[in-house]
């Protein structure tokens, strides 16, 4: 089973990245990843998502005498370099870096850290940590998960969005020209080790592709993360406690969620609320201009017309409150409904070809309900380019 038993949220503003020695305490902990740092003293917090059961002990004991296999984001070490070498010294640790963009997500992304990996020094308890964003996450997840059938991996994310939602939750994956994430496995990371100062450095439009998961949370489960989403949205109205406050609960919705469904069977597909319509897009737009966010933020829209023309009493306008500062436009897909429609159809997640989409009752009520009138999802389509037009 899956737990959240404490999280603290560091502040790299007042206090450092988690410290390379804090590593080697909780590998040395026998049960993988027990948080012996004491807070008292100032020290960054670590937020823990545990996995004991199918961790082997064997794995759980005693620190590798190897360096650590430090899979970084090549951005996210160019703007932060001293800050990781300072927890990553040289002489304990190998870097690799990946190179940034979805194309990393590559089965030859994937074979480069493999080939990395045993081309030194690499034992069953080689720990292997990820920093940067669900890109790194999901590509370096799945490389532990690949070595020995499985390395000690520690999840260290630096976008919003992977604070929120891909760091969390054990899904791990590379692309195939089969589609996107079609390649994977489960593996649940030791830790999620977190640092907002990442975030010092974020683009705006990749805090968005966070603040849409947020959003997505808001309507799932917690109503009060739609308004705390649409204070951290805008730079001029972000603030530090606000920002814990959102990945807090928006980790702790997470890791709930996949507490109760961890291969999503059932309650897991809530988290794809906006995200069939999303898919769809982005598809549609090839992966070129709309990223994962704007595509969810518009899937959202959809999902919750649909959710209305259900009879079901549910607003979409914190969403269209946020309209001016995701300026997404969408023209150049109004005319190809019919083809968004179709290419929803053939979602992963489907079954039978019939589309399943998350719809919510009402805010923090969502349920996953097939839909079989093509003319309704059209008419959502319609109704979100018009409204974000
Ligand atoms: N595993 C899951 O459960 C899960 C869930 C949601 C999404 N995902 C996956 O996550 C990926 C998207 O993740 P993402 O949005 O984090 O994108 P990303 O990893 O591509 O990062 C976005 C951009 O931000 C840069 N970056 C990252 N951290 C930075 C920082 N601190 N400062 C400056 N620049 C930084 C990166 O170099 C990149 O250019 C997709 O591949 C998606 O499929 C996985």
């Amino acid at each position: 089973m899956l737990r959240l038993p404490s999280l603290k949220i560091t502040d790299a503003l007042e206090s450092r990245f988690l410290l390379f020695d804090d590593l080697k305490v909780m590998w040395r902990d026998a049960h993988g990843i027990t948080n012996n740092t004491d807070h008292s003293t100032g020290d960054p917090g670590i937020a823990e998502i545990e996995k004991t059961d199918d961790i082997p002990a064997d794995r759980n004991h005693a620190p590798s005498d190897t360096p650590v296999i430090l899979v970084v984001d090549a951005n996210v070490r160019d703007a932060h370099r001293e800050k990781i070498e300072q927890v990553f010294p040289a002489e304990s640790t190998r870097l690799f870096e990946v190179p940034p963009g979805e194309e990393s997500k590559s089965v030859a992304a994937w074979n480069r850290i493999i080939d990395f990996a045993f081309s030194g020094p690499l034992r069953r308890n080689t720990p292997l940590v990820a920093v940067g964003g669900g890109v790194t996450g999901d590509l370096a997840g799945f490389a532990a998960a690949s070595i020995m059938r499985g390395l000690p991996l520690y999840q260290v994310p630096t976008t919003l969005l992977a604070m929120v939602d891909s760091a969390i939750g054990g899904k791990t994956g590379i692309n195939h020209a089969f589609g996107k994430n079609t390649i994977g496995s489960f593996y649940h990371p030791r830790a999620v080790l977190f640092d907002t100062g990442f975030l010092t450095t974020l683009p705006q439009r990749e805090w968005l592709c966070g603040i849409s998961e947020v959003l997505k949370y808001g309507y799932i489960a917690d109503r009060q993360l739609l308004e705390q989403a649409a204070g951290l949205a805008d730079p001029a109205s972000r603030n530090r406690s606000l920002l814990h406050d959102v990945i807090e609960r928006s980790v702790r919705i997470k890791a709930e969620v996949v507490a109760e469904d961890a291969r999503e069977s059932g309650k897991r597909a809530w988290l794809n609320f906006g995200h069939t319509f999303g898919h769809a897009l982005e598809t549609q737009d090839n992966y070129r201009n709309i990223n994962h966010g704007e595509a969810v933020y518009a899937g959202m829209i959809a999902a919750l017309f649909v959710s209305r023309k259900l009879g079901f009493n549910v607003s979409d306008e914190p969403l269209l409150a946020l309209k001016k500062t995701y300026q997404l436009n969408l023209n150049a897909h109004a005319g190809s409904i019919d083809r968004l429609v179709t290419l929803m159809t053939q979602d992963k997640k489907n079954r039978d070809n019939n589309i399943r989409l998350v719809l919510v009752e009402g805010y923090g009520q969502p349920h996953v309900q097939t839909i079989d009138d093509r003319n309704l999802l059209k008419e959502a389509w319609k109704y979100t380019f018009d409204t974000l037009s």
